[in-house]
């Protein structure tokens, strides 16, 4: 199959495509997603195999109008719109009851559908002209890091599907957060751009799923099927130090072995020597680690370390997020100093 390279203006191609049973890799403000038609069974057959997902892992339906909301869920609870008035457009799914509309194979079998309306302008745009939610996991191969640049999504799906929309690089870099509203009290099932503060802030008490920020046990029972996957993984070995920048720049100095690469904060780019060093960010600006965190991950693997250390930061704010990622990539490998 021939990718077709699409630019942010061409959004009604997109949605013709959409429209038509394609799939389309599409911008967002947290990572690209690799789009179908929700109502389109076989194209979102096309989505599971050209990302080589597994089965029984359900996809994000993405809409670009509060009025969709009820085509897609049903007993919507109140605390879903005080969330959308909130926090929407924006970085935010919600689980919610599924409409019987909305297909098992959406959805893994659950009785439940993820949620999110996105603030990116082509994102909306694409949604609106191909006239249906469409469902959309990130548009990377099961597995890698997920894209937030189009050449990202390029170099895994080339061929695998059939266009791309170029909106340049995401301004957020980390999946949407996920908030299951289906039980009480509410449940944080994958941290991003929304903050677990901010989340609170609305609704009051919300537990932080274990799968957050622990690795589950083979049995475990998992909210998230995507938590439990392997993910963001660089091909060597990532080993996550968390403590302050300066002692875990130390601590990651004197293991310096080898093919050794270090992602590090700026303010201490300079004290790495005889290895590869990459700069995700300032210590303090954690948005932007966050934004560059996976692009980072990409370059370092290119480079194939050895072993990559890595300074992760501490837990409040979007840090939470980056934290994940960042222990997931690690397989939750982490020293915490
Ligand atoms: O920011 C995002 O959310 C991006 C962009 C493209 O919107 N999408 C994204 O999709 O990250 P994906 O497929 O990579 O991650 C979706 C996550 C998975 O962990 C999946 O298990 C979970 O959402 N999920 C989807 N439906 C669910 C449901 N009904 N119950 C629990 N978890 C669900
Ligand atoms: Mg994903």
């Amino acid at each position: 199959m021939d990718t077709l390279l699409l630019t942010a203006e061409q959004t009604d191609k997109a949605g013709e495509i959409l429209a038509h049973g394609g799939i389309v890799a599409i911008p967002t403000e947290t990572v690209y997603g690799l789009a179908a038609s929700v109502y389109d069974t076989n194209a979102i057959e096309n989505v599971f195999k050209a990302k080589g997902r597994p089965q029984d892992n359900p996809l994000i339906v993405h809409i670009s109008s509060l009025d969709q909301l009820t085509s897609v869920a049903k007993n919507i609870p109140p605390e879903a719109y005080e969330l959308a008035k909130r926090f929407w457009p924006g970085p935010l799914t919600m689980i919610l009851d599924k409409q019987d509309s909305i297909s098992d194979t959406v959805t893994a079998g659950f009785s439940t559908v993820a949620v999110r309306f996105p603030s990116h302008e082509t994102a909306l745009r694409i949604i609106s002209a191909a006239n249906v939610p469409l469902a959309a996991p990130s548009a990377n191969l099961s597995g890698s890091p997920s894209p937030t640049e189009a050449g990202h999504v390029y170099a895994d799906l080339n061929g695998r599907i059939d266009a791309i929309v170029d909106g340049g690089s995401c301004s957020v870099g980390v999946e949407s957060t996920i908030v299951s509203l289906f039980e009480r009290p509410f449940r944080l099932l994958r941290p991003g751009g929304i903050t677990l503060e901010q989340l609170q802030s609305v609704l009051g008490e919300v537990v932080v799923d274990r799968a957050v920020t622990a690795k589950l046990s083979e049995n475990e029972k998992v909210r998230a099927p995507g938590m439990k996957y392997r993910h963001y993984a660089p091909k060597a070995p990532v080993r996550a130090v968390k403590g302050s920048g300066r002692d875990t720049a130390e601590y990651i100095r004197s293991r310096i072995t080898g093919k050794t690469a270090v992602i590090c904060y700026r303010e201490y780019a300079d004290e790495f020597s005889n290895c590869y060093v990459y700069v995700y960010g300032d210590e303090t600006a954690k948005d932007e680690l966050a934004r560059n965190l996976f692009s980072v991950l990409r370059e370092t693997d290119a480079a194939c370390p050895d072993i990559i250390y890595i300074q992760c930061p501490d837990d409040s704010g979007i840090g939470l997020a980056v934290a994940n990622r960042i222990k997931k990539a690690a397989g939750f490998d982490i020293t915490e100093l």
